[in-house]
């Protein structure tokens, strides 16, 4: 799960996502990663920490970290939360085989017509708000196609 700051979208992804794996008791490794290291080692933003506590998510053990290229080695998805991540995280990614792991969290992958999680940092509460529930719905979708994907056809991309 990849945005700018890795504190505010790309955490609560991350925390929902760790959150429902446990829930329906499969096995995937999550993890998440701002494109800037503005701000590494950082909790999630205060605000999105108080969102997410609201809405019976925990989120503030996560951990602010760059994006690193073994990454692309590392996970078979990278998903980014809007435009600009995904054309950072292509900008980035060497070789073919790594940019098809990229995917916009609002796009084909969650059935959707591609659209941005949108930047809460300069905003409100309620664009907090906003953001949990969007990211709610979106990775719901998200880990229903991944858990179809490991089970019926592992070594395909998608
Ligand atoms: P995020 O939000 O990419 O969802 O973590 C932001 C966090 C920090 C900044 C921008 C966006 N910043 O400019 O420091």
């Amino acid at each position: 799960m990849v945005c700018l700051g890795n504190i505010c979208r790309s955490p609560i992804a991350d925390g929902l996502l760790r959150k429902k794996v446990k829930e329906k008791n499969v096995t995937f490794i999550i993890d998440s990663a701002g494109t800037s290291g503005f701000h590494q080692g950082d909790p999630p933003d205060e605000r999105m920490i108080a969102t997410a506590t609201k809405n019976g998510t925990c989120i503030k053990d996560l951990r602010s970290r760059r994006f690193l290229k073994c990454d692309f080695e590392s996970f078979d998805f990278i998903i980014a939360m809007d435009e600009s991540n995904l054309e950072d995280l292509l900008e980035i990614a060497e070789k073919k085989e790594h940019k098809a792991k990229i995917h916009l969290l609002l796009g084909p992958i969650t059935n959707q017509a591609n659209g941005n999680v949108p930047d809460p940092y300069y905003g409100t509460m309620s664009d907090f708000q906003d953001v949990y529930e969007i990211v709610d719905k979106a990775t719901d979708t998200l880990l229903e196609k991944l858990i179809f994907i490991q089970k019926n056809e592992p070594n395909q991309p998608i």
